[in-house]
């Protein structure tokens, strides 16, 4: 455990989300090792009231003081798709969680990133979610992605989860997630210098919840220790339900590591590529096409891809993250 260790330099976050039992924790993660600005909540995993009404719960759970405000009801394009099937009717289910105790702060989630990112300097845009928000946010300010520090989503990947090759967040909403990527895209006109990560499913599945892991985090005192275990136990539960024997050792703990790619960039290794997003593929709409070509004539990258976590170290320090939250 890495508690006690002396701070680091705290990166100011804005977390775009649809908790969704990995945004919870990338929530707890960001709050303990960065000054979270704001949190935005999107339809995905389950639909806005849901994952709003879950964003208000880990931010009394946490103690958190920062504005929740609720963005985009749908994805630009594509009909609203959910994934009950792996985080529960709830969006969190396998815990007993209280109500809100306090207020939504706004319904106006993209102007909120608009606003944020202007009144800011050197803001990182985290989504954890389908890109609605952000992307919606981009068309109405094309300059936006200039603005912020870069932006570290968790998305994508060489191989998919909701089809045989697009991942949840890209494949809910394809045409958002092209407007950002785009942006990134030394090809486009006035494209952004920070960078873009992408924390997709090649390094997300590297980091599972495994049953050692889970007894870890219940071994943490408190009630969001106890409350994420809970949480991991059903997560854990709909992934390997839905997997081949042995395919996996519990649940991809995705969200958190979009976080911890800019707090502990150490634990990474990454590779910059060129990546776009198919939108129009009959099998493959959703899909990141990333080129891993050598060929001199490949087009420059616009992503920092992850390519490998040090996976005891990441979960070591998402447990020093729920520690500090012991209470
Ligand atoms: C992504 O989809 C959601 O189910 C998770 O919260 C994560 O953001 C993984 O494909
Ligand atoms: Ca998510």
């Amino acid at each position: 455990m890495l508690t006690g260790m002396p701070d680091r330099v705290r990166p100011r976050l804005l977390i775009d989300c649809d908790p969704g039992h990995d945004d919870a924790v990338a929530i707890v993660a960001a709050a303990a090792f960065a000054d979270v600005v704001g949190i935005v909540t999107v339809a995905g995993n389950v639909p806005l009231d849901r994952t709003t009404h879950n964003a208000l719960v880990m931010r009394d759970l946490i103690g958190l003081d920062t504005p929740v405000h609720s963005g985009c009801s749908r994805p630009l394009v594509a009909p609203p798709r959910h994934a009950g099937f792996i985080h529960g009717e709830s969006g969190l289910d396998g815990a007993e969680l209280p109500e809100p105790t306090t207020p939504l702060d706004g319904t106006d989630g993209v102007e909120f990133i608009i606003d944020t990112c202007r009144s800011s300097e050197g803001l990182w845009l985290v989504p954890t979610g389908p890109l609605t928000n952000i992307g919606t946010a981009i068309r109405l300010v094309p300059d936006l992605p200039d603005r912020v520090a870069g932006v570290s989503l968790m998305g994508g990947g060489s191989f998919g989860n909701r089809s045989a090759v697009a991942e949840f967040n890209i494949w809910a909403d394809p045409e958002a997630a092209a407007i950002v990527f785009d942006a990134f895209d030394p090809s486009t006109p006035g494209s952004a210098a920070g960078p873009l990560i992408m924390a997709g499913l090649d390094v997300t599945h590297q980091f599972q919840v495994t049953p050692d892991r889970i007894e870890l985090t219940r071994a943490v005192p408190g009630r969001l220790a106890a409350a994420l275990a809970g949480l991991f136990d059903f997560f854990t539960g709909t992934y390997l339900s839905r997997h081949d024997e042995g395919a996996l050792s519990g649940a991809a703990l995705h969200d958190p590591l979009a976080v911890l790619a800019i707090t502990h960039p150490e634990l990474f290794e990454h590779a910059d590529r060129h990546v776009v997003v198919e939108t129009r593929g009959e099998h493959t709409a959703g899909m990141t096409v990333i080129d891993e070509r050598r060929l001199l004539e490949r087009s420059d990258p616009n992503c920092r891809v992850l390519t490998r976590v040090d996976a005891d170290e990441a979960f070591a320090v998402v447990l020093d993250a729920v520690a500090r939250f012991s209470n």
